[in-house]
């Protein structure tokens, strides 16, 4: 078969994302942010995210056939997000989707967001094979996943409590830095200590999981001691110490599946894997333990539409049928379920 057309979308959490795949190829790939609507309240509020979506859904999708110089009918298949995510966002995409698919006559296939994130390093490194240990952290997710064979995944740890990303976003806030957090964090670290405050490091005892809450409460009491004894460090200190307690357990645990597995290949995928002190300590890593690493530009780390029809068209290159289109979204979805 020729490199299947497939159209992706991506409504999930925030961004409406759409993309059109020749195969792996990325033809065209657009996206629209509603960071801004959602900064005002500190986070994002579910149902302005779903109007978000519908707004922006039919001229993105335009803009992507439009880019990728194809006609609607030349499409193979039509894939969009079935879950996990909000349910309210979720429904805007996975229904305009399913309408399409029927519309034109095109086989349809709903997609597990984070097996797109898992998929999203296939679009830039061609060689990039399981068996593969990859770290997904996101707003919504921190999970360490053994991919055996492209579909076959078992998920070796997660978070007990918050995921990586949203850390991020509560201790920004608490600290005075702006919404996203991770971003906000990340730039304020730049000039900072990442030594200066030695913050804990949870659930040492588990080889995969993560648990952020604890360093949340321990934030806290620290600077309000710390302002109680006039001992505050600066602001971009502390923004190094919190960016490097998150980040040293999130590589030292993907490291930790690597001993345990003995595979040679990590991947990453999630909002997180865009900070920038991660991304060096991971390749650190990698290169001293001459591990092959595949941690994708910044743009195909966060969620977008092209990882969702990438997931797609490994499912029309397996001949695997397409889903019904009376299927439905499912907001708590798990990787392999
Ligand atoms: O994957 P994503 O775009 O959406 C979800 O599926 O959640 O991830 C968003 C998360 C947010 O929590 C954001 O603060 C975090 O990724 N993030 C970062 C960075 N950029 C985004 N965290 C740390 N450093 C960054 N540079
Ligand atoms: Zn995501």
């Amino acid at each position: 078969m020729s490199d299947p057309l497939v159209l992706g979308i991506e409504t999930s959490c925030d961004e409406t994302g759409v993309a059109v795949l020749e195969g792996f190829d990325v033809l065209s790939f657009v996206l629209a942010s509603q960071t801004e609507e959602h900064a005002r309240f500190g986070g994002v509020v579910p149902e302005v995210a779903a109007r978000a979506h519908v707004e922006a859904i039919r001229p993105l999708v335009h803009q992507a056939i439009g880019a990728a110089g194809v006609h609607p009918d030349q499409l193979d298949a039509i894939a969009a997000t079935q879950g996990p995510g909000l349910i309210g966002a979720l429904m805007v995409g996975f229904a305009f989707a399913k309408s399409l698919a029927w519309t034109l006559e095109k086989p349809f296939y709903g997609i597990d967001h984070m097996e797109g994130h898992l998929y999203a390093p296939r679009l830039e490194f061609p060689e990039y094979e399981p068996p593969a240990i990859v770290l997904l952290a996101s707003g919504g997710h921190s999970q360490i996943v053994h991919v055996r064979e492209w579909g076959e995944y078992e998920t070796l740890g997660t978070t007990i409590d918050d995921a990586a990303g949203e850390a991020f976003d509560k201790l920004a806030r608490f600290v005075g830095l702006g919404y996203p957090g991770g971003p906000a964090i990340d730039a304020e670290a730049e000039d900072g200590d990442p030594k200066a405050v030695a913050f804990p490091r949870a659930l040492r005892d588990r080889p995969f999981d993560f648990s952020f809450s604890g360093l949340k409460t321990s934030v806290v009491t620290y600077l309000e001691k710390a302002r109680d004894d006039e001992t505050l460090p600066s602001r971009p200190d502390i923004a190094a110490s919190i960016q490097e307690a998150i980040v040293d357990v999130l590589v030292e645990k993907t490291f930790n599946a690597v001993e345990e597995t003995g595979v040679t290949s990590v991947g990453g995928g999630g909002g997180v894997l865009a900070n920038r002190r991660l991304r060096a300590r991971l390749r650190e890593e990698a290169a001293r333990r001459e591990v092959d690493l595949f941690i994708p530009s910044i743009r195909m780390c966060t969620d977008n539409g092209a990882m969702i029809a990438a997931v797609a068209v490994d499912r029309l290159r397996d001949g695997i049928p397409p889903d019904d289109l009376g299927s439905d979204v499912d907001s708590s979805m798990r990787l392999g379920s």
